[in-house]
């Protein structure tokens, strides 16, 4: 091979600049949570993950757990097919159904991850309006700029969650286009909450379809766990609510729900839905399941909340940094990447804590951070113990303590 010292050189400068990615080796046991064993390089050792998107730990729940394994042994492993060449199993037609009912939508469309189901619904909407213009908000997950991209339609990046910007973008472009306003309603990295209302009164004003990522928010937030949009009841004013089946349902999937139309259009055309295996149909059962046991039961939503607010209290009290955000999401700042992997090297090492370190490009350098993820299975206690972890460290380190 003739060309491994290129690869070499771009691996050689990730790691020059404290960003080249290692993955924690682990093993999450049933009913160990939020307990995991890593596989280190000195051996196994058993660690507190602290930044897992299990939000509510429905990946282990024992009946999601069990409607998979009835599932497995009933339709086999996997689904047979694209979705167009066998590969519809009734639990897929369910399973949209259901994600609609949730929405208020009128249909709904499951992909392979919500990764896909924004690039291949944003290519394919981008591609459908002739000199469409997509406004994108500038913390938009990769998947949206990736789905930009393949749409080959212009691309506007308004200043994140800014109103006067995305009015400025708006104004300037001639009233006859097609446009888009894709946005996310809790960001991952910043934990903090797009103004959805705002957004659709420009959107009426503009004349533009709403496209919203509610990826972090469905599970956890708005009425049966319905998102964000919900929550605030303007569910009926997004065109386009999309999700996943990854994070507070603790599986795997992504999904959009939109008009009869839209929807249709999307299962007819995207690329990224008809060339690929669909879900396997135990996969999908465990997402019903997740699904049902969080539209019927407020408990764990009400558990992650205190744990959540307990989290913040206590980061507040030890004057550790956090972005201060009205999400589950509590970033903690530490501002370079070389530091950043020191505070995860000696929580892991000596306080057998998990959290990765987040870098450049998933955040700007200059605001690498720890992303900690709290959910019903961390304790006072746990919550306790990483405080006061973190404030060691931060003294230890010399870091900036919060004003
Ligand atoms: C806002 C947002 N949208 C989409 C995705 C992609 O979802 P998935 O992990 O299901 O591919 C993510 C993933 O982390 C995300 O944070």
């Amino acid at each position: 091979m003739t060309y491994d010292h290129i690869f070499l050189q771009h691996l050689q400068s990730l790691k020059a600049e404290g960003r080249y990615r290692i993955f924690a080796d682990l093993e999450r046991l049933v009913g160990e949570a939020p307990y995991a064993l890593w596989h280190s390089p000195e051996g196994i050792k058993r660690v507190i993950v602290w930044c897992s998107n299990d939000y509510l730990g429905m990946s282990h729940h024992p009946d999601v757990i069990k409607a998979m394994t009835d599932a497995a042994e009933r339709y086999g492993a996997g689904s047979g097919g694209t979705r167009n060449i066998s590969g519809t199993a009734h639990s897929h037609v369910l399973l949209e159904n259901e994600v609609a009912n949730l929405h208020g939508k009128e249909k709904g469309l499951i992909f392979t991850s919500g990764y896909i189901a924004n690039e291949a619904t944003i290519s394919a909407l981008g591609q459908a309006l002739p000199n469409c213009v997509v406004l994108s908000d500038e913390k938009n997950h990769a998947s949206i700029i990736q789905g930009i991209r393949a749409a080959r339609c212009e691309r506007r990046v308004f200043r994140h969650n800014n109103l006067d910007d995305l009015r400025a973008n708006l104004s300037s472009l001639d009233p006859k286009r097609p446009k888009i306003i894709a946005f996310i309603s809790v960001y991952s990295m910043d934990g903090d909450i797009a103004p959805i209302e705002n957004i659709c009164d420009l959107a009426d004003e503009y004349n533009a379809i709403t496209y919203l990522d509610e990826v972090h928010a469905v599970g956890l937030y708005g009425p049966q766990g319905a998102g964000v949009a919900a929550q605030l009841g303007l569910q009926n004013r997004i065109d386009v609510i999309q999700a996943n089946f990854a994070k507070a349902y603790g599986i795997i999937g992504g999904y959009i729900t939109g008009s009869n139309s839209l929807v249709d259009y999307v299962r007819s055309t995207a690329s990224g839905f008809i060339f690929t295996t669909s879900l396997p149909p135990a996969v999908v059962a465990a997402i019903h399941k997740s699904i049902s046991i969080l539209r019927n039961d407020n408990n764990l939503r009400t558990q992650l909340w205190q744990r959540v607010t307990l989290l913040k209290k206590l980061l507040e009290k030890s004057s550790i940094p956090y972005q201060s955000a009205s999400s589950h999401i509590v970033p903690v700042i530490v501002g370079n990447a070389a530091e950043c992997q020191r505070v995860t090297d000696i929580l892991r090492q000596e306080y057998g804590i998990y959290v990765q370190p987040i870098n450049y490009p998933t955040v700007p350098r200059g605001q690498e951070r720890l992303r900690l993820t709290v959910t019903p299975n961390h304790t006072p206690q746990m919550i306790q113990e990483l405080t006061d972890a973190l404030e060691d460290i931060w003294n230890r380190l010399n870091l900036c303590l919060a004003a």
